[in-house]
């Protein structure tokens, strides 16, 4: 398998488990008062500061390869940069909304729960269809130089969380990940 897929399918399982995080931090919305935002908006900045602006672009430049090698499975993925767009536009709205809760603000807790719930299932949904249809289709029909040639191209950085060396900023994230690592025993 390329590289450049393998860089892919290892993001999805990333964020998966930070989206597993932040449903487990929405269950102790309904008990605990106060509540702590902190990992919830790490995990929502770091959606905004490596997903949307390294894994998304990457796909981005991946379905444009696909659309030269296989026009109708590329169309059968759709406007995925349109989705990549959207995401980041609800991940920007509900980052704005829980720096804003935790400054004080007056926000129903129900409308936080909500707005992150929606993220979540937003973000799966999308995450689920590109490992269904857009991974198997690019794996098939893409060819042994256009992955020369992504990888080649591809300077992101990092995982700034999961990579060897997480960044300062992420330390208590990383920290939350591992205990839910423990309890769930999930990966
Ligand atoms: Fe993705």
């Amino acid at each position: 398998m390329s590289a450049i897929l393998g860089l892919l399918q290892r993001d999805h399982s990333n964020i998966s488990r930070l989206l597993r995080v932040l449903e487990g931090q929405l269950a102790d919305f309904e008990t605990s008062d106060p509540v702590d935002y902190d990992t919830v908006i790490d995990i929502l900045d770091y959606c905004r500061s490596f997903p949307d602006r390294y894994h998304h672009p990457l796909e981005d430049r991946v379905l444009k390869v696909l659309q030269v090698r296989d026009r109708d499975a590329a169309e059968r993925v759709g406007d995925l940069a349109g989705q990549h767009d959207a995401l980041a536009a609800e991940t920007e709205r509900v980052l704005r909304l829980f720096l804003d809760a935790r400054k004080g603000a007056a926000i129903p807790r129900d409308d936080l729960r909500r707005a992150a719930r929606d993220f979540v299932a937003h973000y799966r949904q999308h995450i689920e269809a590109e490992d269904a249809f857009f991974f198997p289709a690019a794996k098939k029909a893409l060819r042994e130089e256009d992955w020369e040639n992504l990888q080649n191209a591809w300077d992101g950085p990092a995982d700034p969380v999961f990579g060897d060396r997480e960044q300062e900023h992420y330390r208590r994230l990383r920290r939350e990940i591992l205990t839910e690592h423990r309890s769930t025993g999930t990966r």
